[in-house]
């Protein structure tokens, strides 16, 4: 029994494995921020190194800067030695959101520290940790001899930015990444000591909307009430876009829009979940909001949706400024869902946008990135396998759920490797994914090693 070596292996060793997360967790791997190039890069190093250490093959980067783009490195590894036996491809990526705010963090986002079992950190659950488990899963197997299956290693460092790199290179290298199937742990669980599959996530389209009126900043005084204020017409515009109902007003948004079966409605329906909870313990607002007299699972899981980022420009120093700022923007993305397609949802959202342009105001709307919805088979061995894998890992069923987030190289793996992946995830619901004091429960970190540990072993039995 191989795999009750790796186990055994992976107790002996978790406190090694935890603080080697921590030194991958010290590097400010924020994709988005130009001037953390070098520390992006760093990251991915210091995966490959440990790839490479550990007994994996071919480890290398691969660059995806192109003429048109630059792009964070890919980090590859293989190891395929068990002729007959399946290959897995595991996904994860090293990048990360940015921090801010700051000054809300009660330990600096990059330096983590242990608290309560958790450590928190930028990135802690999303995903570095969550990758760590990957990676320290193979060292396991390799401790107690070789490993059961074929293993392809794939991370990203710009999932955070929409994972165009991986997608071209999945788009004109697939063959490189040949496999049955792909583990991806990027999601969470539903609830604290419930094994959780994703089954699907919502797809989306990021997007700019810049609007331009004086040739130059004015003096409020002098000029308003003669001159357009790019502020206030993207607030007209915003407010076009989605009404009080939580109903996105884009004309045709909803046409293509799949209802989920009656079997997935009835097992949402099961699980625990109590709405004023989640209201106090996860959103912290008065009131919950959206589409009336539709489950939060059904509005976060299987409804789009739209949303505000940011609004740049102007003046956002301390005190007062008198002005009206020539030009403004709005970061919006909007959520969609199956069978929706990024390209029409924006070309929608993009010509219903410019016919509400308010009087004496240019508006462009930029599409910065998108990924497509997704709802994956579970109806294979590999799912299975996994269910199995997990119920001795945490002595409970496995739920099946969504999540309303988005991986936008899920869709690649299914449409362009044709390969079913399995979303196993072990996140929970308050690690503050993209928020200030992100954390990861590092009894989840141990069982989600094992999880994996058995799961391939499954696979190759
Ligand atoms: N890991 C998340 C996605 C996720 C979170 C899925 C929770 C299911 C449950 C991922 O890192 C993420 O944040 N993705 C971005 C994608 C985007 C920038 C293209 C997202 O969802 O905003
Ligand atoms: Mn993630
Ligand atoms: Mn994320």
């Amino acid at each position: 029994m191989a795999e009750m070596a790796a186990v055994q292996f992976a107790k002996g060793n978790g406190e090694r494995f935890v603080s080697e997360l921590l030194d991958l967790l010290r590097i400010p791997s924020i994709s988005t921020d130009p001037e953390r190039v070098g520390d992006v890069r760093r990251a991915a190093e210091f995966c490959a190194g440990e790839l490479t250490r550990i007994g994996m093959e071919d480890v290398r980067l691969i660059e995806t800067s192109t003429a048109e783009r630059k792009g964070h490195p890919l980090v590859y590894a293989e190891w395929l030695h068990t002729a007959g036996k399946p290959t897995v491809l595991m996904y994860g990526h090293y990048d990360v959101q940015p921090a801010e705010p700051l000054d809300e963090w009660k330990s600096p986002p990059f330096e983590p520290e242990i608290r309560d079992g958790n450590v928190y950190a930028r990135g802690a659950v999303d995903d570095k940790g969550q990758m760590w488990m990957h990676v320290k899963a193979l060292e396991s197997l390799f401790s107690a001899g070789a490993l059961p299956v074929n293993v392809r290693v794939i991370l990203e460092g710009e999932e955070e930015v929409g994972g165009e790199g991986i997608a071209a290179f999945v788009r004109e290298h697939g063959d490189e990444l040949k496999a049955d199937v792909a583990l991806v742990s990027d999601t969470e669980m539903f609830a604290p000591e419930l094994p959780t599959l994703c089954v699907g996530l919502r797809g989306m389209i990021y997007t700019e909307v810049e609007a331009r009126g004086a040739r130059t900043d004015l003096h409020s005084g002098m000029y308003g009430g003669a001159a357009p204020n790019p502020f206030v017409a993207l607030a007209q515009v915003i407010a076009k876009l989605k009404d009080e109902d939580g109903k996105i007003l884009i004309p045709g948004f909803y046409d293509k829009v799949q209802k989920p079966t009656a079997d997935e409605f009835k097992a949402w329906a099961a699980l625990p979940f109590d709405e004023e909870h989640y209201r106090e313990t996860e959103v912290g607002s008065t009131e919950l909001t959206g589409e009336p007299g539709l489950s939060v699972m059904e509005r976060t899981w299987a409804r789009p949706t739209l949303d505000v980022h940011g609004m740049p420009g102007g003046f956002i120093g301390a005190g007062a400024k008198t002005v009206i700022p020539a030009k403004a923007l709005a970061k919006v993305s909007l959520r969609l869902v199956p069978d929706m397609t990024p390209a029409e949802s924006f070309a929608q959202y993009k010509s219903y946008v410019e016919s509400i342009c308010p009087k004496g105001i240019q508006l462009e709307v930029r599409l910065i990135h998108s990924g497509d919805p997704i709802v994956v088979s579970t109806d294979n061995v590999y799912v299975k396998a996994a269910t199995e894998a997990m119920h001795s890992v945490f002595g409970k069923e496995t739920v099946f759920v969504r999540g309303g987030g988005s991986i936008p190289i899920v869709g690649d793996f299914v449409r362009e490797l044709k390969i079913p992946t399995v979303m196993m995830g072990f996140g929970l619901p308050d690690d503050n994914l993209h928020a200030p004091n992100e954390k990861f429960h590092l009894a989840n970190f141990h069982r989600g090693i094992e999880s994996i540990v058995l799961w391939l072993a499954a696979l190759g039995a």
